[in-house]
């Protein structure tokens, strides 16, 4: 019997097929790395067979029963998504492959055509490699500017570095929602406000926000917001662009082929409309259902109800972890902070954290997590980092502890 939580855990954990199995015979998985790749529900991995099954066929294309069939599924996905972010029109939502392919979709297509020579973006320390890369090579392309709000020693952005940046007048704000390895939840309605106040476009990445916590982008207010499907109980391969719809509109395509044109000619093409503009070539079909599957699971749940259960989650870990000599945690406090945990151990490689405590089935990740900036920030090459669900226990953590202590008996 699980410790009692907002949700039915024992219900939500046997949706989960992966969640039964052992890592060696006797030793039950313990999953904590679903800051990486969450896992997938039955209804995820029964909705893509069910299209392989019965509906297997091209979308856009084809006038038979099949590819009918396989469009509305597809552009029902792109329904329910429109409707799980609070977007105003399924037109303002792209797929893409991933949260990494939307953010490079709008540096190539909008930062290309609106940013040139002592343009200015702002970014900041805490993040990911897919949202700074992408930036960094416009900067190397066109003489962009690239500039950084700061991260305070408890792991929270400094907001006076970001008043002081925004005087500068950047063309472009970008940041995440949620911190991969700090866990920082930002203040991105009042940041968007701010940035939009002295004219810049604001780019949100939404990869590990919109698996977590309720998420309104029309709320928000942000021009553009980026996610993936599988760190929310979806598959792999396929992504969302959330953008406004008259930047969409006027931003030139990005991959070139068939559905994202009207009409080719030898030498010319016009091009489709929203969102298929931006949808080049056969999409991630079974993808996108998969995805549709997993917000009718996440929906069915409440994003409220898996938002308090991490909260209860974390709490107990940085409770919890107090008690463990020689650990470290980086990142806020509870209040400010998502599911994810990422520490160090004195004196001992997060390699062999991460190794030690597989040992006992548990599953953590440990390195950089692609987000090297923020670990030098911090005077670190790597950490282990202990990541939460909604599928995860309060017993859960407790066995993380535990196996804390025999690295540490290891280690002496
Ligand atoms: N960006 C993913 C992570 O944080 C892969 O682990």
């Amino acid at each position: 019997m699980h410790t009692l939580t907002v949700l039915d855990i024992e219900r939500v954990r046997g949706q989960f097929p992966i969640l039964s199995r052992e890592t060696k015979p006797g030793v039950p998985l313990i999953y904590l790395d679903s800051a990486a790749t969450s896992q997938k529900p039955r209804q995820v991995i029964e909705a893509m067979s069910t299209y392989y099954e019965r509906q297997n066929a091209n979308i856009h294309r084809g006038i038979h029963r099949l590819a009918e069939e396989a469009t509305e599924s597809f552009e029902s996905a792109r329904d329910k998504v429109t409707e799980f972010i609070g977007a105003k029109s399924a037109r303002q939502v792209i797929f893409t492959r991933n949260t990494t392919e939307s953010v490079n979709l709008v540096a190539y297509s909008w930062g290309r055509a609106n940013l040139g020579k002592g343009d200015l973006i702002v970014l900041t320390e805490m993040e990911h490699h897919s949202n700074m890369v992408p930036w960094q090579m416009l900067a190397q392309e066109r003489g962009v500017r690239l500039a950084f709000v700061k991260v305070t020693e408890e792991g929270l952005l400094d907001l006076g570095s970001f008043h002081d940046l925004l005087e500068n007048k950047p063309q472009l704000v970008a940041f995440t929602h949620m911190s991969n390895m700090l866990g920082t939840i930002n203040p991105v309605k009042e940041m968007t406000r701010l940035a939009q106040e002295v004219g810049a476009v604001v780019l949100i990445d939404g990869a590990q926000s919109v698996p977590h916590l309720p998420v309104n982008i029309s709320d928000i207010g942000a021009d553009f917001y980026a996610f993936s499907a599988h760190k929310m109980c979806g598959p792999t391969g396929i992504g969302v662009l959330y953008g406004r719809e008259d930047l969409l509109d006027e931003m030139p395509p990005f991959l070139g082929g068939g559905d994202m044109i009207k009409r080719v000619q030898l030498e010319t093409f016009t091009v489709n409309d929203l969102p298929h503009k931006f949808e080049a070539g056969t999409p991630p079909i079974a993808e996108a259902i998969g995805l549709g599957a997993a917000i009718d699971f996440l929906t069915s749940i409440g994003m409220q109800a898996v938002h308090q259960h991490e909260k209860l989650l974390i709490e107990r870990m940085l409770d919890r972890l107090e008690e463990v000599p020689g650990v470290r945690v980086y990142g806020p406090g509870v209040e400010h902070k998502g599911g994810v945990a990422s520490f160090s151990f004195e004196g001992v490689h997060p390699h062999d954290v991460a190794q030690i405590l597989d040992g006992q089935g548990i599953a953590v990740r440990a390195g950089h997590h692609c987000a090297m900036p923020i670990h030098e920030k911090f005077g670190l090459a790597a950490t282990t980092r202990a990541s939460f669900y909604l599928y995860n226990t309060v017993e859960e953590v407790d066995s993380l502890i535990e196996g804390l202590y025999q690295v540490k008996e290891v280690f002496g």
